[in-house]
């Protein structure tokens, strides 16, 4: 089968477009952090954003090579999420569902026809972006449970906290307000994640 001819085709199209609205999603949330002077936050979410720049160039890719000439416009009949608001902790909330949909069932379903269809690369593609997507559900949810219970920069036991200005460390509960050694605010403070943000 010619992938232009292809439901694969109009799948990667789809695809495109969920990657370039979900990147812009999270440059929305990384302002909004950035405002309120979570620069450590934005920093993390900003690696996402790249991510999702990077999910929509691979699949571009795909659509460049379905034709030796131009490719024309490709109409697509797709639903795309339009939930978030200014709000930090809600859209974190939010993120961590959009996540998991295209994780669990949009790019499951996309894989199985490009397989069938007999596009084994781009299955493959759609295979290894339903890992990363998984690890951006698992962030999300970390960093709205965070935030919604105040362990962002508290925690019940001792921990290690770093400047992420100057790199500065000091074990404690909560992190400073304002780094001892170059001033920053604690919002530059490193934030502590698991799995595959975890550093
Ligand atoms: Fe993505
Ligand atoms: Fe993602």
């Amino acid at each position: 089968m010619e992938l232009i001819n292809s439901k694969t085709y109009s799948n990667l199209a789809k695809s495109f477009a969920g990657e370039c609205q979900a990147r812009v999603r999270y440059e929305f949330i990384e302002y909004g952090a950035r405002k309120q002077g979570y620069k450590a936050l934005a920093e993390v979410v900003d690696k996402v954003v790249y991510n999702e720049f990077n999910h929509a160039r691979m699949f571009y890719t795909f659509i460049q090579q379905a034709g030796e000439k131009e490719i024309k416009n490709i109409d697509i009949d797709a639903g795309y999420p339009f939930k978030q608001k200014w709000d930090l902790l809600e859209n974190f909330r939010l993120a961590a569902e959009d996540e998991k949909h295209e994780a669990e069932l949009i790019y499951p379903e996309f894989a199985r026809i490009a397989e069938e269809e007999g596009f084994k690369q781009i299955a493959a593609l759609y295979n290894n972006i339903i890992q990363v997507e998984t690890c951006h559900k698992a962030l999300f949810t970390q960093l709205y449970n965070q935030m919604k219970d105040g362990t962002l920069y508290c925690r019940d036991e001792p921990i290690k906290w770093k400047c992420g200005d100057c790199g500065y460390e000091a074990t404690s509960n909560c992190a400073w307000e304002i780094c001892p050694l170059c001033k920053a605010k604690q919002g530059a403070v490193l934030l502590h994640l698991e799995d595959c943000f975890g550093c």
